[in-house]
């Protein structure tokens, strides 16, 4: 990316999300850096799944407007309103996040070769021989050169989450949105696949949003933590700053019990 860029790679204006009368997001404002790798914390329910849900349009916001790349997303304001942007120029941002989700969401049917060419052929409209080959080259970097063939059900819980990070890297995102990936995992498995997190962290300049309560990891990966209470963002620092010397006493509270 040229230096220069400073266009971020996300912003959320003003948005706003209810279930029903639920309010969980209230005019939230924030912006991501091209390249920054941003920890969301906070107690369940604070509204962190629905940030990243928004950000595959998996749900879709009441009010204000996220940008990506300076990119209007899902509304856009015309003649001073707010309107609906069609699913065609949806999609075509889209294409550019992927998320990596809690329980994987693997095609059972498929095996793992499969599951990650998929979206490349189909949505990228790349060769196949040209998906296969970055497939295996991804399947080389998660560790599991030796499974191509498997079916997925056949993997481990670890296995599966890293079929899942290959297959969401396979789509070249600029961003990637990594919500709880390990919490599924029985413990002896999550190291592997936070292994395989930080390496790409490391050998890629890709944009990362990653709610996780595994805070050793947050502390290495990432660059800003975001502190998340009741769909607002209370405290915000770098990852050494607030997991030292938090502020906010809601901050304090949370760490404590999960620390
Ligand atoms: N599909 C949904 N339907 C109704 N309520 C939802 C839905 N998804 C999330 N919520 C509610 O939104 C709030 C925020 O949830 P979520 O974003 O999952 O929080 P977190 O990931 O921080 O635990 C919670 O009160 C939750 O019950
Ligand atoms: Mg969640």
């Amino acid at each position: 990316m040229p230096e220069n860029d400073i266009t971020p790679a996300i912003q959320f204006q003003g948005v706003g999300k209810r279930f029903g009368d639920n309010v969980v997001l209230d005019g939230l404002d924030f912006s991501v850096a091209k390249g920054d790798r941003v920890t969301l914390i906070g107690p369940s329910g604070s509204g962190k799944t629905t940030i990243l849900r928004l950000l595959m349009t998996l749900e879709e916001a009441n009010d204000g407007l996220i940008y990506v790349d300076g990119d209007c997303y899902t509304h856009e304001m015309r003649d001073g309103k707010r309107v609906a942007i069609p699913e065609k120029r949806r999609s075509l941002v889209r294409r550019r996040v992927g998320m990596v989700f809690q329980q994987f969401n693997l095609f059972p049917n498929m095996t793992v070769l499969e599951n990650i060419i998929e979206a490349p052929i189909h949505v990228l409209g790349k060769p196949k021989a040209e998906a296969i080959a970055s497939a295996e080259a991804l399947l080389d970097k998660v560790g599991l050169a030796d499974k191509r063939d498997a079916r997925t059900m056949q993997l481990s819980g670890g296995q599966q989450q890293r079929v899942a990070i290959a297959r969401a890297l396979a789509m070249e995102p600029e961003i990637l949105l990594l919500d709880e990936v390990t919490s599924a995992l029985d413990p002896e498995l999550v190291a592997d696949v936070l292994g395989v997190l930080r390496n790409i962290a490391e050998t890629t300049d890709i944009t990362m949003l990653i709610v996780t309560h595994e805070m050793q990891f947050a502390r290495e990966v990432s660059n800003r933590v975001l502190m998340f209470d009741g769909g607002k963002i209370i405290e915000e620092a770098d990852p050494d700053t607030i997991f030292t010397s938090p502020k906010h006493e809601r901050t304090q509270e949370f760490l404590r019990a999960i620390l």
